[in-house]
């Protein structure tokens, strides 16, 4: 990251972001909501100041509420940068979501309920899911899968989904969910950086009523794979809509076959134990393999699903993000099950067949807490309030908020035409790393500021500093960072703890560097204003320009690539590529967004392409990106052009069509 980027939060250009520039007024909490609330102010001030003074008390009482199969002996050993929580425990995630409540004599409650695309219906009891994973966890075990082996997870967002994740964690097998967004290419990388054998598919998914082939995608990533030298040994296919797919005799098992009577025990782990990997995108083009471990992560998960957004007995809980982001893993499966509460899940499009299809949804399953995306939130805002009046949404009692930062206009459409006034917001900052929330209004304590996330979940301890790691003022903007470590941190990068240690605690010494900017009020309210690296949140995707800019220069009639974010009232960022040709070629721009789409993903497929004379450079040859994102923007360039080699360049590459 160059000191430019470093500086720019206080400088954002996010233009599409209207709260940088205004404090909207608060909305306090309504009182029916408060009355119920799981979380009161009183609470939150007292549980808040322990969490902060005496940390490993408060977390210790919270570790009570769960199993352990031995008990740890030490609440936190903290060698910044590397923590260990609850050392010396042994315990295990998918017991605590499963057998603890079956045990506890609450095997008929619905644990999930699951909508397909074609409206489909499936409901497991906490009986039900306990006897699918057990069998699960069986054939893993007969397909050669052991404690500590990396399974890679490509499937739909169906219930197979959530039984294999916790399948894997119940014998210690760490999963690395891809996301089925992804393409072939991508799948390949994150096999041989994990270093993953094993991989849980389905035939084929499906979304907007289009077949998604997930097998063979998968056959072609494991040829990919293996070309780098990742041996596969065993593949277990879903049987999910019943199509011809190729199994190759000996490596590629049916689910439904592979699944004998036989049930697994949930094994005792380390509190340490890997519990997962997700890869996300960082300032590089090489995705980070982030690690979450066992205890930490299982404790941050439910209180946070707990507090922030209020889970109880009587619920429908429905978080739309895909188990193949963070957000999917946390709150659509391990919060709500470790909680003992009832998740939903939907495999497909938010607006298939229609726009009204979400809200169609919570009016027959009753769905209580609505928990979403702001760019889903401005798809259905540009589609006005006619659909969701259509439709009974009286069940819901809760929403939130997440991914992004989410625009006032956007806040109070959801508050206003979704929440009929009488739902608490949350808007929910957090990330990949931090495994879950670190940063809302609780919604029973806080009155909730539009535009701003809130105040810090317990044990989280924001501040807002310069590069020289120097506090700023009440409303200045800086760094977001945290300076205590939490139970559902990330460990590290896999395989790479200096990584780890540079990007998160080596740009500003000692504290934990989020990669955002903030700006935090005199009365503690902090409001993101977005990344201050090369990184990329398009529709709440993360990407790396990096990595879009890798999978361009792949391409035979392209020299050089340079990607930017440019602001997009629905998806927040699209991307934005400027493309140098090798000399006497002409790139035919649909062509290259086809390309970006084979190789990574329909995700990374750039949404404007300039095939450029020239790129802005300075002298030493680095490629000025701020005065790109003006370009991209349509804003008129500013700031001092003259470390640029040929400043012309930017007049030039202004003038050219956008494709
Ligand atoms: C980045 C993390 C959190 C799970 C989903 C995304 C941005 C996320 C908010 C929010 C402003 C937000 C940040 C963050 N972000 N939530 N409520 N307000 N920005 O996880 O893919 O790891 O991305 O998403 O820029 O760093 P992720």
């Amino acid at each position: 990251m160059s000191q430019s980027d470093l500086l720019r939060p206080n400088l954002p250009e996010q233009g599409s972001i209207e709260h940088i520039s205004r404090q909207e007024a608060r909305i306090p909490v309504p009182e029916a909501f408060a009355a119920q609330a799981n979380v009161t102010p009183g609470q939150y001030a007292e549980w808040y100041r322990e969490s902060i003074e005496s940390p490993e008390t408060f977390w210790d009482a919270r570790a009570k509420d769960f199993h352990w199969f031995q008990p740890y002996h030490r609440v936190l050993d903290w060698q910044p940068p590397f923590a260990q929580w609850f050392v010396g425990g042994q315990t295990n995630l998918s017991y605590n979501a499963l057998d603890r409540h079956v045990d506890a004599g609450r095997g008929d409650k619905r644990a999930l309920v699951w909508e397909g695309e074609e409206g489909e219906v499936r409901e497991y009891t906490y009986a039900q899911l306990l006897d699918e994973v057990s069998l699960t966890a069986a054939a893993l075990t007969r397909l050669g899968v052991k404690k500590g082996d990396r399974v890679t997870l490509y499937l739909p967002m169906i219930p197979e989904a959530v039984m294999a994740m916790l399948a894997c964690t119940r014998i210690g097998a760490p999963h690395t969910v891809v996301f089925g967004g992804f393409a072939a290419g991508a799948i390949a990388d994150r096999m041989v950086a994990a270093g993953s054998e094993f991989v849980i598919t389905a035939d084929i998914g499906q979304r907007k009523g289009e077949p998604l082939p997930l097998k063979s995608v998968v056959d072609e990533a494991i040829k990919l794979a293996e070309e780098q030298g990742q041996a596969v040994r065993g593949v277990l296919v879903v049987r999910h809509t019943g199509s011809d797919v190729t199994m190759q005799p000996g490596r590629d098992h049916w689910w439904h076959e592979a699944r004998t009577d036989e049930r697994e025990d949930a094994l005792p782990l380390d509190s340490e134990h890997p519990l997962f990997i997700l890869y996300t995108s960082g300032s590089t083009g090489k995705p980070k393999g982030i690690l979450h471990t066992t205890a930490g992560y299982m404790i941050g998960a439910a209180l946070s699903t707990y507090a922030a957004l209020d889970l109880k007995d009587h619920d429908l809980f429905w978080c739309t993000a895909d188990v193949g982001w963070i957000t999917g893993h946390t709150y659509s499966t391990y919060g709500p099950l470790l909680l003992g509460q009832t998740t939903f899940m939907y495999e497909g499009a938010h607006n298939y067949p229609h726009w009204g299809r979400f809200w169609d949804m919570i009016g027959r399953h009753g769905i209580t807490i609505l928990y979403t995306a702001p760019t889903a939130i401005r798809s259905f805002m540009r589609h006005g309030d006619d659909t969701p009046a259509e439709y009974d949404l009286s069940s819901l009692r809760l929403l939130g908020s997440v991914g992004e930062p989410i625009n006032p206009q956007a806040w109070h459409w959801y508050h206003r035409v979704i929440g009929a006034e009488r739902c608490p917001v949350v808007d929910t900052w957090w990330q990949t790393e931090t495994g879950s929330i670190m940063l809302t209004t609780l919604p029973g304590a806080h009155p909730a500021e539009p535009g701003t996330a809130g105040v810090p979940m317990f044990g989280i301890d924001p501040v807002i500093l310069n590069r020289e790691g120097e506090e700023m003022q009440a409303d200045e903007g800086g760094f977001l960072t945290l300076r205590q470590p939490w139970p559902s941190m990330l460990r590290t990068v896999y395989g790479d703890d200096e990584r780890y240690a540079k990007t998160y605690f080596g740009e500003i010494d000692g504290v934990y560097f989020a990669g955002d900017g903030a700006r935090r009020s005199e009365d503690g309210y902090v409001t993101v204003l977005g990344r201050v690296d090369d990184v990329l949140n398009v529709s709440g995707h993360r990407l790396s320009t990096a990595e879009v800019e890798s999978a361009l220069v792949a391409h035979p009639q392209v020299a050089e690539a340079a990607v930017v974010g440019k602001p997009d009232e629905m998806k927040g960022e699209s991307i934005f590529a400027f493309v140098l040709p090798q000399e006497g070629q002409t790139p035919d721009p649909q062509e290259l967004r086809q390309y970006v789409s084979d190789l990574i993903g329909k995700v990374a497929r750039p949404d404007h392409i300039v095939v450029a004379p020239a790129l802005p450079k300075t002298r030493s040859g680095k490629i000025m990106r701020r005065f790109l994102r003006q370009i991209a923007a349509g804003k008129s360039i500013e700031g001092d052009t003259s470390t640029l080699d040929d400043p012309s360049v930017l007049e030039r590459l202004a003038a050219t069509p956008v494709e």
